[in-house]
Formats: C-alpha cells, sequence, structure tokens
C-alpha cells in the first residue's frame, strides 16, 4: 500500500507542460482592476448574467431547443450546462462530441456564451456521472469506502487510474472545444461538481487509512508557513490551536478530530482535481473554477459533503488546486450577503454558478463584492403562470432584472475594484443600512419602512437589493427595486443633502437616456428616491448641500 501512495504522490507532482493564456492571444482569460478580478472575453471586460440549467435538459438538443430564445429573451448572456463524462466517452477512448457541438452552435444561435460543468468523477459528491465502463469494473477504478467497509459509488481520490482516466477524457474535451469555438462561445469551465465525501468526513478504503497516517505533504505544509499570516482566520485557528507545527502526521498537525478529517479529505480532492484541471489547460487554458455545496447550519463534515471547496479549507484547495482559478459557492440559503462575504476574501474572485433565482441577489453580489457573475440554478424552468400567487417583489422576473444589468454591465465593470459602487441586500431583519460613499452617506431603507409604501406586505418581507455607483462629487447612479434612499452630506459645514434633480433612465449603446424627471409625488417632495418594488429601475440623482 506504501508503494501506491507514494506512487500517488509523485504521479501528483509530476504536471504536464503547460500552456498559458498567453499562447492564445484570444482566450478568455483573467485579469485584475484594483482588487477586482475580471473575466475578459474578445478583449472586453464580461459580467456573467447566467443562469444554471437543470442537470439533465442539455442532455437532448431536441429539449434545448426551445429553451435557448427563451433564455435569450430573459436577457441572458450566459448559460451554464453540464457536459458529462458518459456521453462524451461511451466507450473507453471514442470520444463523442456531436451533443457539445450542438451546444456550442445553438448557445451562439442564440447569442449567448457558455460556461461547461464537467461532470467528470463527481457530481454532488457522488460518481453517477462516470461513465457505466467505469462505475462497473471497481478493480479497476476504486471506490471510497465507508468506516464499516461498505462500498459506495464515490471514486476514490486516492487512486492514480481515477484521476488519469477521468483527466484524459477532460482534456479530449478541452482539446475539442480548441478545434471548434473559434468564437470563444465557451468562456469558462467548472471541473467537477460539488465535490465532497459524503456521509463521512473521510475516505476509509486502505488507501485512505494508510495516508491519513502518513506525513502532511510537504507541498502543504510549505504553503502554510509561506502563507502564515493570511490565511484564512478559521482555518490559521486551527492550526494554531495543535500548535502551528511544521511537520508530522494530519493529527499532528491538526489536532485530532472529524475536522481533521476534513482537511486531509479537501486535500485529495484539491490534488485529483488539479490534475484534471491541468490536464485541461495544458491543451487550452480556459478560467476554470470548482463549485461547492455549503454547509447547513450545525452539520457536521461527512453530514455536508466534507472537504469540498468551502471557506474554510480555500487554503487547503489553493495549496493542491493551483490550477483553479477561484473557489465558488452555490448559495441556496437565505443569508446570501454572508456566504458572498466568506468567498470574496483573500483575493477569491466571486462568481456564483448556482443560486435561488431571487432578482434582488445580483444587484448585491455586483455593488458589493465585485461578482464575475451570477447564475440562479433551474433557469430554464418555465416562469410561473400569470396570477400565480407569487408576491410581486418575489416574481423571479429575471427578464426586467437581467435587462436593467445588462445596462448596466460596462458602468459595473469600470467601476469594480474602485470603491465607487455598493450594493445593498434589505428584509424585515435588516431594515435599513447607511453607505458612505463619495461625499455623502446614503440611508437605504426597505420599501417597507416608508408609511407611503402601497405594495401589499407579505410577512416575511420579501428581499430587496439595489447597487449604488458615485458617478462623480454629487451624483449617484441607483438600481435595483424595492428601495427608499434618503442622503446626508458628509461635510461638517454643510451637513444637510437636498435633491437637486432625479432622472429615471437607462443606457442605450453605453451613454445615458434620461426618461421621466422625478418630482414631486414620485420622490416625496424632494425628500427621498424610490425604486418601486416588483419594478426594477434605474434612476440618476444629483445632490447639493446645505446647513
Ligand atoms: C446543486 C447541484 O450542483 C446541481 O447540479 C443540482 O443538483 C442542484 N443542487 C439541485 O438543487
Amino acid at each position: 500500500m506504501k508503494m501506491l501512495i507514494r506512487g500517488l504522490t509523485a504521479a501528483f507532482i509530476y504536471t504536464a507542460a503547460l500552456l498559458r493564456a498567453d499562447d492564445f492571444p484570444s482566450i478568455p482569460h483573467i485579469d485584475s482592476q484594483g482588487a477586482a478580478s475580471r473575466l475578459i472575453v474578445d478583449g472586453r471586460p464580461f459580467l456573467i448574467l447566467g443562469g444554471e440549467l437543470r442537470n439533465s435538459s442539455s442532455s437532448s438538443l431536441d429539449y434545448m431547443k426551445p429553451i435557448w430564445p427563451r433564455l435569450a429573451r430573459m436577457r441572458l448572456n450566459t448559460v451554464l450546462t453540464p457536459v458529462s463524462w458518459e456521453l462524451i466517452e461511451p466507450e473507453e477512448g471514442k470520444f463523442d462530441f456531436k451533443l457539445v457541438d450542438g451546444l456550442i452552435r445553438d448557445a451562439r444561435a442564440n447569442n449567448l456564451r457558455l460556461v461547461f460543468l464537467w461532470f467528470g468523477s463527481w457530481k454532488n459528491s457522488m460518481s453517477c456521472y462516470a461513465p457505466a465502463w467505469v462505475k462497473t469494473d471497481q478493480h479497476r477504478f476504486p471506490r471510497c469506502q465507508k468506516s464499516d467497509g461498505a462500498g459506495i459509488e464515490i471514486l476514490s481520490p486516492f487512486n492514480e487510474t481515477n484521476w488519469k482516466t477521468d483527466a484524459r477524457a477532460f482534456a479530449a474535451l478541452m482539446r475539442h472545444i480548441r478545434n471548434v469555438d473559434k468564437n470563444h462561445t465557451v468562456i469558462m469551465v467548472q471541473v467537477e461538481n460539488e465535490i465532497g465525501m459524503i456521509p463521512e468526513a473521510r475516505d476509509h478504503s486502505a488507501g485512505a487509512n494508510q495516508a491519513f497516517a502518513e506525513p502532511v505533504p510537504k507541498e502543504l505544509m510549505d504553503y502554510l508557513q509561506a502563507h502564515k499570516d493570511t490565511l484564512i482566520p478559521e482555518f490559521r485557528e486551527v492550526w494554531e490551536k495543535a500548535g502551528f507545527k511544521t511537520s508530522g502526521t494530519w493529527e499532528e498537525v491538526f489536532g485530532p478530530g472529524i475536522g481533521t478529517e476534513e482537511i486531509f479529505t479537501a486535500w485529495w480532492f484539491a490534488r485529483y482535481t488539479d490534475q484534471v484541471a491541468a490536464s485541461g489547460k495544458a491543451v487550452y487554458p480556459l478560467p476554470m473554477y470548482v463549485n461547492a455545496a455549503l454547509i447547513r447550519p450545525n452539520f457536521q463534515p461527512g453530514q455536508y459533503p466534507s472537504g469540498g471547496p468551502l471557506p474554510h479549507l480555500l487554503d487547503v484547495w489553493r495549496a493542491g488546486a493551483p490550477r483553479i482559478d477561484f473557489l465558488s459557492p452555490d448559495i441556496y440559503f437565505p443569508n446570501f450577503a454572508e456566504w458572498c462575504g466568506k468567498y470574496h476574501r483573500s483575493g477569491n474572485p466571486l462568481f456564483i454558478p448556482e443560486a435561488i433565482r431571487d432578482a434582488a441577489n445580483p444587484f448585491y453580489a455586483f455593488g458589493q463584492c465585485d461578482a464575475m457573475g451570477f447564475s440562479p440554478f433551474a433557469i430554464d424552468d418555465p416562469p410561473p403562470a400569470p396570477g400565480a400567487n407569487v408576491p410581486s417583489a418575489q416574481r423571479p422576473d429575471f427578464g426586467r432584472c437581467y435587462e436593467v444589468l445588462s445596462q448596466l454591465a460596462p458602468l459595473i465593470l469600470e467601476n469594480q475594484g474602485k470603491g465607487t459602487m455598493a450594493g445593498v441586500l434589505l428584509d424585515e431583519t435588516n431594515q435599513s443600512q447607511k453607505i458612505r460613499l463619495g461625499g455623502f452617506t446614503l440611508k437605504i431603507s426597505h420599501d417597507y419602512t416608508w408609511s407611503g409604501s402601497r405594495d401589499p406586505h407579505p410577512s416575511p418581507w420579501p428581499r430587496f437589493g439595489g447597487l449604488i455607483i458615485s458617478m462623480g462629487p454629487d451624483e449617484y447612479l441607483v438600481a435595483g427595486s424595492g428601495l427608499i434612499v434618503t442622503f446626508a452630506s458628509n461635510s461638517t459645514d454643510d451637513p444637510i443633502a437636498g435633491i437637486a434633480s432625479i432622472d429615471e433612465g437607462g443606457f442605450a449603446n453605453g451613454r445615458w437616456v434620461a426618461g421621466r424627471r422625478l418630482n414631486g409625488d414620485e420622490d416625496h417632495q424632494g425628500r427621498h428616491l424610490r425604486l418601486v418594488p416588483g419594478q426594477f429601475g434605474i434612476q440618476l440623482v444629483k445632490l447639493y448641500r446645505y446647513h
């Protein structure tokens, strides 16, 4: 067994000669502006207004036919769609890319870009998308085991044949994309899907047990020491509690317990995924990321997918998977802002590949966290029937929300990383927020806090969101829905802010086109700016100061 692990470690150290984005001058890639990372497509920054398809939709081009134009009408610019190992390599070594070609062609015909989700070794922890020839040969493609010895349908990350076979298929896919997709319809790739060990914190196969008893690999120890002062605080604390040891077994370095089993699991999943990503990047280096199933409150590793690309494991994933460009959260929980914050730190750009279809959230993600993109799951589900009992503010009216955001995209991209933008998310428990931006402080309140709000007030209150951009010394752009904004000047001489004017409007070909001048009842006779619930709007306000 020692031989197996040694061989495996050596194999992980080996990396193919990587091509870099520089070798493909116009390939989609990531660059930075200030503190923000931006996706560059066709030489220009690109904001992903996306949506992810349900898992099985894109396995049939016919099924997809009516869906593409609907997504384009909803003003998406990007569709996240699975490409599965079982469908591209139904027989070992024989690749079939008809489906991939059809997806690229049909997306392009509808002026949509694609992010491919590589459903390879793991999808939501399981290996259900591995081809049947992999699933049925457990001798050649070993599985994880539970502590009672029972097998599970999860390919073991401790096996070289497993990753090499996955990596070979992934490289074939990337090579094919490189050869056929000259227009860069495919702009990014997710490697695997919601990786994590379940229902226990770690694999208990013989290979895993052996690796768990061995010293923490030098690459991880070196990373920890080199980044000691900038590690994610909750992870650093674990290492600190165990005495900041610089070598030893997993339990010596991180202490005994399930948390250490999770760190160990994260490392091996990261190493495996890195090799898969490396083999793809070696032929076509598109940006690549991994996504995480988040932690339900009070769940332990193994109850949730242990060792996935979770925020407290960011450093382990970074050290183990340097070819992965960033880690992404799939946010289905109501504490959206909190999860955004946990991923938008330590230089990790925020991209949200899956989320509930709540139109308030992308405004927050773009305004507050310089998000690279937002993409609700099950975007191909039909919208609720007219008259269906959904409160106006909660209707998944992505059409209008994405229409507004696509008008704003150039401005958002221009302001990313400069500290000139902010985002808000408000609900019944978080009813208002103050934001100091430029020369003024804005108090942004949920529409239902205002006595004049006429929307029916269901309980709990719907979530409303928006973004604010400082356009100049006395000018702000406010976009979103369900917000009341009042202003105070930051000047001690003239602390009162007056509204000089408010225009609603939009952007056409990047130029502001004013619509109605909002005054009187629409701005409460000069007292506030209001974005009416359920109608996504853009308003430009000019202020003045007095005392
Ligand atoms: C998260 C997964 O990543 C998706 O593929 C899908 O299974 C959703 N969960 C379903 O809610």
